[in-house]
């Protein structure tokens, strides 16, 4: 508590003073007292709501196990995802020797790119980092998966998303950035990571420490843009995080501050007190629709962009999926596939998302382009939708020419009346998660 007292001090004498005043530096940190306790008795809850965000298990079923069931659930599921993974990568395609940059590089269009906060470009189809963290059926190569990076930023795709939890995702993108494996390419890209820490007490030095561990890692001086998730709205320790954020902004480690999963009203409490938010990351896809409910509205009003996630449901809204039977959860050796199976229930079923297929694919026909083209456009239209984020397995395959088509597309008014003909049969996920992010917290 003491050094919360001395950030308090610090802020009064204006040390640091610049885009953050006083005034803002001491209100949000002042928020930030008397949540301690909190911070330490979160952790444990902490644990058991990462293991809900990706696991398969009904959040009702969860919430009843102790702590020791959900690691041993855990670890039932991760061994037998392992065990079933029997998949070795075809990542030829990558060898280093034909990490070559291609010559025939296609060219997006300029409607395939955005910008975020005071000027940041970026590609509204972001390489989504998430599946080199492990268990997506795959063993990531650093060699391939950088390879991979080159391919992607050389097609024009030239914005990734990643996090400090994402496995080694930054330390590729230092490899990208420097060294050996170094692309030419990567000074024209944008390497989008997060800091997702513990609810804990946050002090200065917790906050520079992170940052510089992941610019050490990204082989980067400043980042391009911070995506600050935190778990728990009860602990307000994570106001003392936005006011070192901005500290950290001010001396030029970090460009643009986002958040990740934030639900509305803290989002906008947030913007109230002055914090600089350029973007939110949430689930956003023709299946979860709930940012419609609230989200996109206050981010119109107060100037964010949505980077979605989730748009494909982890590879099931693609012609993949079309007239197959429901998976057995544990056939799928994918933890995005595992993550989203559940959601397609709670929406409303497996026939019911054949039909949302069904209709999506009728659409793609009619426009000679992918059932995922078509999924993935119609987010992209979505009011305050900067970018989509689409996970690439980095070294083992990509569909990046496919998603090309994506700028080229217009969905009419006949096709949006379709897709919205099959959401009005299911059921809102805000019923089930709550607002954004509501899947990673405890509902009260
Ligand atoms: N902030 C958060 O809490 C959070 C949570 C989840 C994800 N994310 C971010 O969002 C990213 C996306 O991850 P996600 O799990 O939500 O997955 P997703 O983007 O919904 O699905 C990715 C999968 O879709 C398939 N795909 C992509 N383009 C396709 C096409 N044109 N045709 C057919 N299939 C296609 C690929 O499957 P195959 O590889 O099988 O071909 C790919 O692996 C992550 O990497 C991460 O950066 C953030």
């Amino acid at each position: 508590m003491a050094s919360t007292y001395i950030l308090i001090l610090l802020a009064l004498l204006g040390v640091g003073n610049g885009y953050i005043s006083r005034t803002t530096s001491y209100r949000l940190r002042n928020q930030a007292l008397n949540t301690q306790e909190d911070a330490e008795n979160s952790n444990e809850e902490v644990d058991r709501l990462a293991w809900i965000a990706t696991s398969s298990i009904p959040p009702k079923t969860i919430s009843s196990y102790t702590k020791s069931k959900v690691i041993a659930t855990a670890s039932n599921v991760i061994a037998s995802t392992i065990t079933s993974l029997g998949i070795n990568g075809n990542s030829a395609a990558y060898g280093s020797d034909e990490a070559v940059i291609n010559k025939d590089k296609i060219k997006m269009p300029n409607s395939a790119y955005t910008t975020l906060g005071e000027g940041t470009k970026m590609c509204r189809i972001l390489n989504g980092m998430w599946q080199l963290s492990g268990y997506h059926g795959y063993e990531p190569n650093k060699e391939n998966a950088v390879a991979a990076m080159s391919k992607c930023a050389n097609e024009g795709y030239s914005t990734f998303d990643l996090a400090d939890i994402y496995g080694p995702a930054e330390d590729y993108v230092g490899s990208f950035c420097k060294g050996r494996l170094a692309s030419p390419l990567a000074k024209d890209c944008q390497f989008f990571t997060k800091w997702v820490p513990r609810p804990q007490e946050i002090t200065r030095r917790i906050v520079t420490e992170n940052i510089d561990k992941s610019l050490l890692r990204m082989n980067s001086e400043r980042l391009d843009l911070l995506q600050f998730h935190w778990w728990d709205y009860n602990n307000k320790y994570y106001y003392n995080a936005m006011a070192e954020l901005m500290h950290l902004q001010q001396d030029d480690k970090i460009l643009n501050i986002g958040l990740t999963n934030f639900d509305t009203d803290h989002m906008v409490d947030l913007i109230e007190q002055n914090v600089p938010i350029v973007s939110n990351q949430v689930a956003f896809s023709v299946l979860d629709t709930r940012p419609l409910q609230k989200m996109v509205i206050a981010s119109e009003e107060k100037g964010v962009k949505l980077l979605v996630y989730g748009s494909l449901l982890g590879g099931f809204l693609s012609s993949e999926w079309l007239g197959k039977p429901a998976p057995n959860m544990d056939s799928l050796t994918n933890v995005s596939l595992r993550k989203y199976l559940p959601w397609i229930y709670y929406w409303g079923g497996w026939t019911l998302f054949q039909e949302l297929l069904l209709v999506l694919n009728t659409i793609a026909q009619k426009h000679s382009v992918s059932l995922s083209n078509v999924a993935l456009k119609w987010v992209l239209d979505q009011p305050a939708v900067g970018g989509a984020i689409v996970g690439i397995r980095l070294g083992l395959k990509d569909h990046l020419s496919d998603n090309l088509n994506v700028f080229n597309l217009s969905l009419d008014s006949d096709d949006l009346a379709a897709i919205e003909a099959v959401q009005k049969k299911s059921k809102n996920l805000i019923n089930v998660f709550g607002d954004c992010g509501g899947e990673y917290r405890k509902r009260g």
